[in-house]
């Protein structure tokens, strides 16, 4: 159901999954992986996730950009994958991924509204800026903040702690949204307000908190403000 947020003063979007197709890398170089592709974006994404939290956990931090290669080394060698180049063309797509259908006129009806928009994201600033300037977004943000600035991996409070400093807004006044389930249960244990954006039709999460509300995709997410 459809209760409305109220009060909402700035939309805060997760940049992986949510706003940009972490699937359009590997698909991008089908022509080389042949139907192994979905395997190796699938195993890729979750290796990279999986070192986020153990270096956190660690205190061994280090930016995005060798977390996302050095899971793309574990994800080529289990999946037996050794073509000369491969690795390469693989990291500059990642820096290339296609944004979701939905995402620009979306955030050109909130930005029209006069909604603030953010992106918080693992991504460095170096790969966040790259999304970005590729996807045509330049200029739509008025924020895009990278957990480089705290130096520790979401979900670490800090990171959506920084979202609400730089925005200069309350906790309850921002509205973040990912896809990532345990991203978006995190920030509602920050104290966001949240909404799910659930395109990949995932099972509720067990860990504290529980989003507002949940959307298929972000085409739903005007709708949802007041
Ligand atoms: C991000 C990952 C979690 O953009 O999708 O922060």
């Amino acid at each position: 159901m459809n209760e409305k947020l109220n009060g909402i003063e700035a939309c805060v979007f997760d940049a992986y999954g949510t706003l940009f197709d972490f699937n359009t890398a590997a698909a991008g170089a089908r022509d080389e992986l042949g139907a192994d592709w979905q395997k190796l974006s699938d195993l890729w994404r979750l290796k990279q996730l999986q070192y986020t939290w153990l270096r956190g956990l660690a205190g061994h931090h280090v930016e995005f950009w060798q977390v996302t290669g050095d899971a793309l080394d574990f994800a080529l060698a289990q999946l037996k994958i050794e073509r000369p180049g491969l690795r390469a063309r693989l990291m500059d797509l990642y820096l290339r991924l296609g944004a979701y259908p939905e995402v620009p006129a979306m955030l050109a009806e909130l930005k029209a509204r006069g909604m603030k928009l953010a992106i918080l994201s693992n991504g460095s600033p170096a790969m966040l800026a790259a999304l970005v300037g590729n996807a045509g977004l330049d200029g739509v943000f008025d924020a895009v903040l990278s957990v480089e600035d705290v130096g520790v991996f979401k979900p670490h409070p800090s990171v959506y702690g920084l979202a609400a400093k730089r925005l200069q807004l309350t906790p309850e006044r921002i509205c973040f949204l990912s896809s990532n389930g345990w991203d978006a249960y995190s920030a509602k244990a920050f104290g966001f307000r949240v909404l799910w954006c659930n395109r990949f039709g995932q099972a509720p999460e067990r860990i504290p908190a529980t989003p507002d509300g949940e959307i298929g995709d972000l085409g739903a997410l005007p709708a949802w403000l007041a």
